[in-house]
């Protein structure tokens, strides 16, 4: 006689998938979630349009210099990876993170480095908004 029972399909394998596919949903809902809550909070902090900032990261050089998380070909070493900006303390380790303060710094940054390798590149205080607010919602 065949076995049959063998062939069936085992309850315990399909409620564990269902668990699964149901947990990957949560989390994945979730993390857009909070992806949509920290841009929101982004635009707000800072006056700046992140969907603007792609461009504007190629056209002031910013991505021959540093990494920038989502955005193509962004992988320079110069400075430091702009990852997770919004959880440091200090922007270049001279000012306090603040929002009027990332933004003076992209606009400005020889003005409190006179040292330092990043340029002033004569980006506008609203264009710096723009990266400002990607920054912060990345
Ligand atoms: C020529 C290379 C160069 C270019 C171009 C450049 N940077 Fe930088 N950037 C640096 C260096 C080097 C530092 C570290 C500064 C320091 O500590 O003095 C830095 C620091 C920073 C910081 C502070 C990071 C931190 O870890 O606190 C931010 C933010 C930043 N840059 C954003 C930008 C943006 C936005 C642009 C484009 C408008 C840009 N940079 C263009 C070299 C560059």
């Amino acid at each position: 006689m065949p076995d049959v029972a063998g062939l069936a399909p085992r309850p315990i394998v399909w409620v564990a998938a269902a668990v699964a596919a149901g947990l990957s949903a949560f989390v994945v809902t979730n993390t857009m979630r909070d992806g949509q809550t920290r841009t929101a909070a982004a635009v707000t902090l800072t006056g700046g349009d992140p969907a603007r900032a792609p461009a504007l990261f190629r056209r002031y050089g910013c991505s021959g210099c540093h990494t920038i998380p989502g955005i193509p070909g962004a992988d320079g070493q110069t400075g430091a990876p702009l990852t997770g900006l919004s959880k440091r303390v200090y922007i270049a380790g001279v000012l306090e993170n603040r929002s009027d303060n990332l933004v003076a710094w992209i606009v400005s940054p020889q003005s409190f480095s006179p040292q330092t390798a990043m340029p002033n590149s004569g980006i506008s205080e609203q264009e710096a908004k723009n990266l400002a607010a990607y920054l912060y919602a990345h």
